[in-house]
C-alpha cells in the first residue's frame, strides 16, 4: 500500500460505523454470513434480461403437490455453462453449472431445480458505472428456477446426470417449501469466495453464493428431511476465489456515495469498476484488463460487494484462481 492508501484506511477505520454483522464478542465474523432479506425486492428497472429468466417455469414459482405414497428419484445435473461467445472455452476451464432433477414414479414426470443469474453472469460480477447515477448500478440478483423436464441430452453428453437418492411424495412437498422460502430470502448472486490464503487452513472471508451452493444447500435440506444421497463418482464444483488479507469495511451504497466525507471512497470504487464493465470492445477491452492488472496486482486492491455493502480487499499473490473442486455430498 502507498501511504495515502494507508491513511485512507486508517481514515476509513476511524470515521465509519463497524460493520453490520458483528458476532457476539464485538468482532468480526468470518466468513461474513450472507444476509437474507424478508422477501424479494423487484429488481432495479435499469437491469435488462438479454434472455428471460426461467423461460418454462411457473410464473408464480408454484410447485406441484406430491402424493406421500409416491418415489421421487433425485438427480445430481452438472454441465459446462456455454455463456456467450466463451463456448468451449468455458468447459475446458471446468466451469460448471449445477442443478438437481427429480422424477416421479407415480405420474412419470420430471423436474429441473436450478438457481441463476437474472441478468448473467458478468452483472453480477461487475455493476455498471453510469455517468449520470453516483453509486455503480447492480444488476445482481440471482433466484430459483423450477420447471418441468429433465433435458438428459444436455446434462448427460458433456456432464453429469445422476441419480443419487429417493425422497416420499411428504419429503419432497417439504423439501419445495424450503426452496420457495430460499428463494425468497436469498435474493443476491455473488461469484467470489475470498480467503487469506491457498492453505488447508486459510480464513474464507466470504463466501460464495451462487448455483453450486444452492445445489449443496439443497443436499443438506434433503439430508434432514431423511434422504440418503450417495454418488458413485466425485462431486466436484467451480469455485472462483480471490485472495487478500483481513477486508475492511468501506460501507453501503447510501453511506459511500451520499456522503462527501468519503468521496475519496466513491471515486476510488467509481473508478475500479469502472475498468471492468461489460460490454467492451476489443481495444477497450484490452485497455481494461491492464488497468484491472494495475490495480489488483500492482496496487493489490480489490473493490467487493458483499450484502449491499463494500468491502476493501488487500489483494494478495495468487490473486484469483479459477478451481474445480470437490465438495462432498452431506
Ligand atoms: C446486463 O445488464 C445490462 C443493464 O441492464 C443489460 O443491458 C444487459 O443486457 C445485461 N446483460 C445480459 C447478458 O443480460
Ligand atoms: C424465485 O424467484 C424468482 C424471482 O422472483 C421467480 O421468478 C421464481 O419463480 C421463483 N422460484 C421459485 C421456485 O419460487
Ligand atoms: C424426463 O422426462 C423426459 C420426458 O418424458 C424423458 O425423456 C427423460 O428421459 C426423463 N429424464 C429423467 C432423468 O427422468
Ligand atoms: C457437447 O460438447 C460438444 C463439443 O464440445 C458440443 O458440440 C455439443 O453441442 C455439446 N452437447 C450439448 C448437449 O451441450
Ligand atoms: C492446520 O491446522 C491443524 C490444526 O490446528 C494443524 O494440525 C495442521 O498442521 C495445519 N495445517 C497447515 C497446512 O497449516
Ligand atoms: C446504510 O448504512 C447506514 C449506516 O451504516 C445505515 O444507517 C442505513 O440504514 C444503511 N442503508 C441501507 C439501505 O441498508
Ligand atoms: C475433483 O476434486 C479433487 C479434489 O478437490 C481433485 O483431486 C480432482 O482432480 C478433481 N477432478 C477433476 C476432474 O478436476
Amino acid at each position: 500500500m502507498t501511504r495515502a492508501q494507508t491513511l485512507l484506511v486508517l481514515t476509513l477505520l476511524l470515521v465509519l460505523p463497524g460493520p453490520a454483522l458483528l458476532a457476539h464478542d464485538g468482532r468480526q465474523q468470518w466468513p461474513v454470513p450472507y444476509r437474507r432479506f424478508d422477501r424479494r425486492p423487484p429488481a432495479d428497472p435499469y437491469c435488462e434480461a438479454l434472455y428471460p429468466f426461467c423461460p418454462t417455469g411457473d410464473r408464480d414459482g408454484r410447485i406441484p403437490d406430491m402424493r406421500d405414497g409416491d418415489v421421487i428419484s433425485v438427480y445430481r445435473l452438472q454441465a459446462p455453462v456455454w455463456e456467450f461467445k466463451y463456448g468451449d472455452v468455458m468447459g475446458k476451464a471446468h466451469i460448471m453449472h449445477d442443478a438437481i432433477g427429480f422424477s416421479s414414479l407415480e405420474s412419470g414426470a420430471n423436474f429441473t431445480a436450478e438457481w441463476y443469474e437474472l441478468f448473467q453472469l458478468g452483472n453480477c460480477t461487475f455493476p455498471h458505472v453510469r455517468p449520470e447515477v453516483r453509486a455503480p448500478s447492480w444488476c445482481n440478483q440471482g433466484a430459483a428456477c423450477f420447471y418441468q423436464g429433465i433435458d438428459d441430452a444436455h446434462w448427460a453428453q458433456n456432464g453429469t446426470l445422476e441419480k443419487i437418492g429417493e425422497l416420499t411424495g411428504s419429503q419432497f412437498n417439504a423439501a419445495a417449501r424450503w426452496l420457495q422460502d430460499d428463494n425468497a430470502t436469498g435474493i443476491y448472486y455473488e461469484t467470489w469466495t475470498v480467503r487469506s490464503d491457498r492453505g488447508a487452513n486459510a480464513t474464507v472471508w466470504f463466501e460464495s453464493y451462487d448455483c453450486s451452493q444452492f445445489v449443496h444447500r439443497a443436499y443438506r435440506k434433503l439430508t434432514e428431511l431423511g434422504c440418503k444421497l450417495s454418488s458413485r463418482s466425485q462431486t466436484n464444483y467451480t469455485k472462483i476465489y480471490l485472495y487478500s488479507g483481513e477486508p475492511t469495511y468501506l460501507g453501503n451504497d447510501s453511506a459511500i456515495f451520499g456522503q462527501p466525507a468519503l468521496k475519496n471512497v466513491a471515486a476510488a470504487i467509481r473508478d475500479f469498476y469502472g475498468a471492468f464493465r461489460p460490454h467492451q470492445s476489443p481495444a477497450e477491452l484490452a485497455a481494461s484488463l491492464l488497468r484491472v492488472y494495475e490495480k489488483v496486482v500492482l496496487e493489490k486492491s480489490f473493490y467487493l460487494y458483499y450484502n449491499f455493502e463494500y468491502w476493501h480487499l488487500a489483494m494478495k499473490p495468487p490473486y484469483l484462481h479459477l478451481s474445480y473442486e470437490e465438495m462432498p455430498l452431506p
